[in-house]
Protein backbone atom coordinates (compact mmCIF):
# COMPACT_ATOMS: atom_id res chain seq x y z
CA UNK A 1 0.00 0.00 0.00
CA UNK A 2 1.38 3.56 -0.84
CA UNK A 3 2.54 5.85 1.87
CA UNK A 4 0.00 9.08 2.50
CA UNK A 5 2.30 12.01 2.65
CA UNK A 6 1.77 15.81 3.19
CA UNK A 7 4.94 17.71 1.27
CA UNK A 8 5.59 20.96 3.17
CA UNK A 9 7.15 23.54 0.92
CA UNK A 10 8.41 26.61 -0.18
CA UNK A 11 8.77 26.31 -3.65
CA UNK A 12 11.90 27.14 -4.65
CA UNK A 13 13.31 25.03 -7.20
CA UNK A 14 14.07 21.68 -5.19
CA UNK A 15 10.86 22.09 -3.91
CA UNK A 16 9.77 21.95 -7.42
CA UNK A 17 11.63 18.92 -7.72
CA UNK A 18 10.38 16.69 -4.76
CA UNK A 19 6.93 17.76 -5.79
CA UNK A 20 8.03 15.94 -9.52
CA UNK A 21 9.72 13.50 -7.60
CA UNK A 22 6.39 12.55 -5.31
CA UNK A 23 4.05 12.48 -8.33
CA UNK A 24 6.38 10.18 -10.03
CA UNK A 25 6.72 7.52 -7.42
CA UNK A 26 3.89 5.06 -7.20
CA UNK A 27 5.05 3.98 -3.30
CA UNK A 28 3.77 7.55 -2.18
CA UNK A 29 0.09 8.33 -2.41
CA UNK A 30 0.69 12.81 -2.01
CA UNK A 31 -2.41 13.69 0.29
CA UNK A 32 -1.07 17.38 -0.27
CA UNK A 33 0.80 19.57 -0.86
CA UNK A 34 1.10 22.86 1.61
CA UNK A 35 2.88 25.41 1.30
CA UNK A 36 4.78 28.33 3.31
CA UNK A 37 6.62 31.13 3.15
CA UNK A 38 10.04 31.19 2.75
CA UNK A 39 12.32 30.94 -0.63
CA UNK A 40 9.93 33.22 -1.91
CA UNK A 41 6.54 35.11 -0.78
CA UNK A 42 3.35 32.45 0.12
CA UNK A 43 1.94 33.87 -3.12
CA UNK A 44 4.39 33.06 -5.12
CA UNK A 45 4.99 29.92 -3.20
CA UNK A 46 1.54 28.64 -4.03
CA UNK A 47 1.30 30.06 -7.89
CA UNK A 48 4.77 27.95 -8.57
CA UNK A 49 3.14 24.51 -6.28
CA UNK A 50 -0.17 24.54 -8.50
CA UNK A 51 2.12 25.75 -12.03
CA UNK A 52 4.46 22.69 -11.40
CA UNK A 53 1.25 20.40 -10.33
CA UNK A 54 -0.56 21.23 -13.48
CA UNK A 55 2.51 19.67 -15.69
CA UNK A 56 1.96 16.13 -14.14
CA UNK A 57 -0.64 13.77 -14.92
CA UNK A 58 -1.88 14.58 -11.40
CA UNK A 59 -3.38 18.41 -11.92
CA UNK A 60 -5.68 18.27 -9.11
CA UNK A 61 -3.09 17.35 -6.74
CA UNK A 62 -4.68 19.99 -3.67
CA UNK A 63 -2.34 23.09 -2.86
CA UNK A 64 -3.19 24.28 0.53
CA UNK A 65 -1.63 28.05 1.38
CA UNK A 66 -0.37 28.10 4.92
CA UNK A 67 1.52 30.83 6.83
CA UNK A 68 2.66 33.75 4.82
CA UNK A 69 5.74 34.86 7.89
CA UNK A 70 7.80 33.20 10.17
CA UNK A 71 6.65 33.14 13.71
CA UNK A 72 8.92 36.13 14.99
CA UNK A 73 11.45 36.75 12.91
CA UNK A 74 11.27 39.18 9.81
CA UNK A 75 10.82 37.15 6.30
CA UNK A 76 13.81 36.14 4.59
CA UNK A 77 13.36 35.03 0.44
CA UNK A 78 16.16 33.60 -1.36
CA UNK A 79 15.95 35.29 -4.57
CA UNK A 80 19.50 34.91 -5.16
CA UNK A 81 19.34 31.07 -4.84
CA UNK A 82 15.77 30.52 -6.66
CA UNK A 83 15.20 33.33 -8.22
CA UNK A 84 12.64 36.36 -7.94
CA UNK A 85 9.73 34.02 -9.01
CA UNK A 86 11.05 31.30 -7.16
CA UNK A 87 11.66 29.01 -9.98
CA UNK A 88 14.62 30.26 -11.57
CA UNK A 89 14.30 30.81 -15.20
CA UNK A 90 11.17 28.57 -15.42
CA UNK A 91 8.18 30.74 -16.42
CA UNK A 92 4.79 28.51 -16.12
CA UNK A 93 1.76 29.67 -17.70
CA UNK A 94 -0.43 30.43 -14.67
CA UNK A 95 -2.52 27.00 -13.56
CA UNK A 96 -6.07 26.01 -14.03
CA UNK A 97 -6.52 24.79 -10.47
CA UNK A 98 -7.15 27.37 -7.66
CA UNK A 99 -5.85 26.60 -4.00
CA UNK A 100 -7.33 24.70 -1.94
CA UNK A 101 -9.78 26.24 0.37
CA UNK A 102 -8.39 24.87 3.44
CA UNK A 103 -5.33 26.40 5.28
CA UNK A 104 -2.56 24.19 5.44
CA UNK A 105 -2.30 24.01 9.03
CA UNK A 106 -5.80 22.66 9.24
CA UNK A 107 -5.14 20.52 6.35
CA UNK A 108 -2.11 18.84 8.51
CA UNK A 109 -4.62 18.40 11.75
CA UNK A 110 -6.86 16.92 9.73
CA UNK A 111 -5.30 14.19 7.73
CA UNK A 112 -3.36 13.13 10.82
CA UNK A 113 -6.40 12.85 13.01
CA UNK A 114 -7.97 10.93 9.48
CA UNK A 115 -4.92 8.46 9.44
CA UNK A 116 -3.35 8.22 13.03
CA UNK A 117 -0.50 6.37 12.56
CA UNK A 118 -0.29 6.33 8.62
CA UNK A 119 0.81 9.99 7.60
CA UNK A 120 4.24 11.12 6.57
CA UNK A 121 5.68 14.50 6.62
CA UNK A 122 8.01 15.47 4.60
CA UNK A 123 8.78 19.28 5.50
CA UNK A 124 11.40 20.60 3.27
CA UNK A 125 10.54 24.13 3.84
CA UNK A 126 10.52 26.93 7.05
CA UNK A 127 9.01 24.78 9.64
CA UNK A 128 6.29 27.80 10.58
CA UNK A 129 3.01 25.03 9.30
CA UNK A 130 4.02 22.36 11.57
CA UNK A 131 5.00 24.61 14.64
CA UNK A 132 1.60 26.28 14.06
CA UNK A 133 -0.59 22.72 13.82
CA UNK A 134 1.15 21.15 16.80
CA UNK A 135 0.32 24.37 18.72
CA UNK A 136 -2.96 24.10 17.17
CA UNK A 137 -3.37 20.38 18.20
CA UNK A 138 -0.82 18.97 20.03
CA UNK A 139 -2.37 15.07 19.76
CA UNK A 140 -0.78 14.94 16.18
CA UNK A 141 2.76 15.03 17.77
CA UNK A 142 1.70 11.12 18.66
CA UNK A 143 -0.29 10.40 15.74
CA UNK A 144 1.89 11.63 12.99
CA UNK A 145 3.42 8.00 11.66
CA UNK A 146 6.67 10.31 10.95
CA UNK A 147 8.05 13.75 10.38
CA UNK A 148 10.78 13.58 8.00
CA UNK A 149 12.63 17.28 7.42
CA UNK A 150 15.35 18.46 5.40
CA UNK A 151 17.30 21.29 7.84
CA UNK A 152 19.94 22.02 9.28
CA UNK A 153 23.39 21.56 9.67
CA UNK A 154 24.81 19.41 11.96
CA UNK A 155 28.66 19.32 11.31
CA UNK A 156 29.17 21.87 8.55
CA UNK A 157 28.84 25.28 8.39
CA UNK A 158 25.35 26.44 7.08
CA UNK A 159 24.49 27.83 3.73
CA UNK A 160 22.71 30.89 4.54
CA UNK A 161 24.74 31.98 7.76
CA UNK A 162 28.09 30.42 8.74
CA UNK A 163 25.72 29.55 12.00
CA UNK A 164 22.47 28.09 10.06
CA UNK A 165 21.26 26.25 7.06
CA UNK A 166 17.99 28.21 5.54
CA UNK A 167 15.00 26.37 6.44
CA UNK A 168 16.13 26.26 10.19
CA UNK A 169 17.45 30.34 9.85
CA UNK A 170 14.37 31.38 8.41
CA UNK A 171 11.99 30.40 11.24
CA UNK A 172 14.48 28.70 13.86
CA UNK A 173 11.21 29.20 16.89
CA UNK A 174 9.22 27.32 14.85
CA UNK A 175 12.32 24.31 14.51
CA UNK A 176 12.66 24.64 17.90
CA UNK A 177 8.70 24.00 18.65
CA UNK A 178 8.57 21.02 16.15
CA UNK A 179 12.08 19.26 17.18
CA UNK A 180 10.95 19.57 20.99
CA UNK A 181 7.60 18.12 19.84
CA UNK A 182 7.91 14.42 20.60
CA UNK A 183 7.00 13.77 16.89
CA UNK A 184 8.99 10.77 15.41
CA UNK A 185 11.76 12.41 13.38
CA UNK A 186 14.28 11.85 10.93
CA UNK A 187 16.53 15.10 10.01
CA UNK A 188 18.47 15.30 6.93
CA UNK A 189 21.03 18.14 7.22
CA UNK A 190 22.36 20.29 4.38
CA UNK A 191 25.91 18.32 5.67
CA UNK A 192 23.69 15.60 3.52
CA UNK A 193 21.88 16.70 1.28
CA UNK A 194 24.43 19.33 -0.25
CA UNK A 195 26.54 16.97 -1.47
CA UNK A 196 23.62 15.21 -4.05
CA UNK A 197 24.18 16.96 -7.30
CA UNK A 198 22.05 17.12 -10.09
CA UNK A 199 24.56 18.15 -12.99
CA UNK A 200 24.18 19.89 -16.54
CA UNK A 201 25.13 16.84 -18.47
CA UNK A 202 22.39 14.85 -16.53
CA UNK A 203 19.59 17.81 -17.33
CA UNK A 204 20.82 17.63 -20.77
CA UNK A 205 19.90 14.43 -20.77
CA UNK A 206 16.57 14.44 -19.51
CA UNK A 207 15.78 17.32 -21.91
CA UNK A 208 16.44 14.90 -25.04
CA UNK A 209 12.95 14.05 -23.74
CA UNK A 210 10.42 16.69 -24.91
CA UNK A 211 8.16 17.17 -22.82
CA UNK A 212 6.76 20.66 -20.69
CA UNK A 213 8.50 18.69 -17.59
CA UNK A 214 11.63 18.58 -18.95
CA UNK A 215 11.74 22.15 -20.34
CA UNK A 216 10.65 22.88 -16.53
CA UNK A 217 13.37 21.36 -14.78
CA UNK A 218 16.39 22.35 -17.69
CA UNK A 219 15.26 26.02 -17.56
CA UNK A 220 14.58 26.16 -13.07
CA UNK A 221 17.56 24.24 -12.29
CA UNK A 222 20.16 26.43 -15.04
CA UNK A 223 19.42 29.22 -13.10
CA UNK A 224 20.14 26.69 -9.84
CA UNK A 225 23.10 25.53 -11.33
CA UNK A 226 25.02 28.93 -12.34
CA UNK A 227 24.35 29.67 -8.22
CA UNK A 228 25.62 27.06 -7.24
CA UNK A 229 28.56 26.97 -9.25
CA UNK A 230 29.42 30.43 -8.18
CA UNK A 231 28.17 29.91 -4.52
CA UNK A 232 29.50 26.73 -3.43
CA UNK A 233 32.18 26.05 -6.70
CA UNK A 234 30.11 22.54 -7.31
CA UNK A 235 29.76 21.52 -10.24
CA UNK A 236 25.81 21.00 -10.10
CA UNK A 237 23.34 21.15 -8.10
CA UNK A 238 22.25 20.08 -4.38
CA UNK A 239 18.93 18.01 -4.48
CA UNK A 240 18.45 18.92 -1.00
CA UNK A 241 14.06 18.60 -0.79
CA UNK A 242 14.21 15.51 -3.28
CA UNK A 243 16.53 13.81 -0.63
CA UNK A 244 13.69 14.42 1.77
CA UNK A 245 11.32 13.02 -0.27
CA UNK A 246 12.58 9.79 -1.34
CA UNK A 247 13.55 9.05 2.41
CA UNK A 248 10.16 8.40 2.69
CA UNK A 249 9.87 5.45 0.26
CA UNK A 250 12.85 4.42 0.57
CA UNK A 251 14.67 4.46 3.70
CA UNK A 252 17.58 2.12 2.73
CA UNK A 253 19.33 4.90 1.37
CA UNK A 254 20.42 6.45 4.62
CA UNK A 255 22.30 5.77 7.64
CA UNK A 256 20.77 7.78 10.61
CA UNK A 257 22.06 8.14 13.84
CA UNK A 258 19.75 8.87 17.52
CA UNK A 259 20.89 12.34 18.03
CA UNK A 260 18.89 14.90 20.39
CA UNK A 261 18.92 18.16 17.76
CA UNK A 262 17.78 21.86 19.45
CA UNK A 263 17.39 25.12 17.22
CA UNK A 264 18.94 28.14 18.47
CA UNK A 265 16.70 30.71 18.51
CA UNK A 266 17.08 33.26 21.39
CA UNK A 267 20.75 34.73 19.72
CA UNK A 268 20.89 37.24 16.94
CA UNK A 269 24.41 35.97 16.40
CA UNK A 270 23.86 32.24 16.09
CA UNK A 271 19.96 32.14 14.65
CA UNK A 272 19.27 28.92 13.69
CA UNK A 273 22.02 27.15 14.52
CA UNK A 274 21.73 23.73 14.83
CA UNK A 275 22.30 22.34 18.50
CA UNK A 276 23.60 18.82 18.43
CA UNK A 277 23.91 16.43 21.74
CA UNK A 278 24.78 12.94 20.69
CA UNK A 279 23.32 11.38 23.77
CA UNK A 280 21.49 8.93 23.06
CA UNK A 281 23.46 8.18 19.52
CA UNK A 282 25.73 5.36 18.47
CA UNK A 283 28.80 7.23 20.06
CA UNK A 284 28.82 5.78 23.24
CA UNK A 285 27.89 1.92 23.87
CA UNK A 286 24.66 1.57 25.80
CA UNK A 287 26.38 0.02 28.86
CA UNK A 288 28.08 3.84 29.39
CA UNK A 289 24.92 5.33 28.86
CA UNK A 290 23.58 3.19 31.64
CA UNK A 291 26.79 4.16 33.86
CA UNK A 292 26.50 7.35 33.35
CA UNK A 293 23.00 7.27 34.22
CA UNK A 294 21.66 9.47 30.91
CA UNK A 295 18.71 6.88 30.34
CA UNK A 296 18.04 5.55 34.13
CA UNK A 297 17.20 8.56 35.99
CA UNK A 298 19.57 7.50 38.22
CA UNK A 299 20.96 10.86 38.56
CA UNK A 300 19.59 13.07 41.33
CA UNK A 301 16.95 16.02 40.93
CA UNK A 302 16.48 15.02 37.50
CA UNK A 303 19.97 16.66 36.03
CA UNK A 304 20.63 14.15 33.76
CA UNK A 305 17.57 14.63 32.15
CA UNK A 306 17.67 18.43 32.27
CA UNK A 307 21.57 17.91 30.89
CA UNK A 308 21.65 14.88 28.94
CA UNK A 309 18.23 14.91 27.08
CA UNK A 310 17.43 11.70 25.08
CA UNK A 311 17.63 11.43 21.64
CA UNK A 312 14.72 13.13 19.44
CA UNK A 313 15.75 12.67 16.06
CA UNK A 314 17.11 9.97 13.61
CA UNK A 315 19.89 12.19 11.73
CA UNK A 316 21.11 10.96 8.75
CA UNK A 317 24.72 10.57 8.56
CA UNK A 318 25.31 8.71 5.44
CA UNK A 319 23.11 8.64 2.24
CA UNK A 320 23.47 6.46 -0.82
CA UNK A 321 23.56 9.36 -3.69
CA UNK A 322 24.82 7.91 -6.43
CA UNK A 323 21.66 5.57 -6.18
CA UNK A 324 19.14 7.81 -5.60
CA UNK A 325 20.79 10.16 -8.53
CA UNK A 326 19.85 7.44 -10.63
CA UNK A 327 15.95 6.80 -9.19
CA UNK A 328 15.40 10.56 -9.31
CA UNK A 329 16.59 10.50 -13.21
CA UNK A 330 14.32 7.59 -13.83
CA UNK A 331 11.47 8.47 -12.63
CA UNK A 332 11.67 12.22 -14.01
CA UNK A 333 12.16 10.90 -17.34
CA UNK A 334 9.18 8.08 -16.73
CA UNK A 335 7.02 11.07 -15.91
CA UNK A 336 8.05 13.09 -18.98
CA UNK A 337 7.63 10.51 -21.18
CA UNK A 338 4.03 10.18 -19.82
CA UNK A 339 3.05 14.35 -20.74
CA UNK A 340 5.24 14.72 -23.69
C1 LIG B 1 16.79 24.31 1.94
O1 LIG B 1 16.62 25.73 1.79
C2 LIG B 1 15.92 26.02 0.61
O2 LIG B 1 16.58 26.99 -0.14
C3 LIG B 1 15.80 24.74 -0.16
O3 LIG B 1 14.54 24.70 -0.81
C4 LIG B 1 15.93 23.65 0.88
O4 LIG B 1 14.67 23.33 1.44
C5 LIG B 1 18.26 23.98 1.82
O5 LIG B 1 18.96 24.61 2.84
CA1 LIG C 1 12.61 24.06 0.39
Amino acid sequence: MPRRIILDTDPGIDDALAILLALASPEVELAGITVTGGNCTLDDGVRNALGVVALTPAPATPVHAGVALPLLRPPFTAPETHGDSGLGYARLDPAPQPPAAEHAVDMIIREILAHPGEITLVAVAPLTNLALAVRKQPRIAELVGEVIIMGGAVSVDGNTTHQAEFNFFVDPHAAQIVLSSGMPITLVPWDITSKVLLTGAQVAQLRLIDSPITRFVAEATRFYIEFHELCFGFSGCSLNDPVALALAFAPELARTVPMHIAVEHASELTAGRTVVGYAGSTALPPSAHDMLGWDTGRWPHGWSRVHRPAANAQVVVEFDSERFVAIFLERITQLARGTN
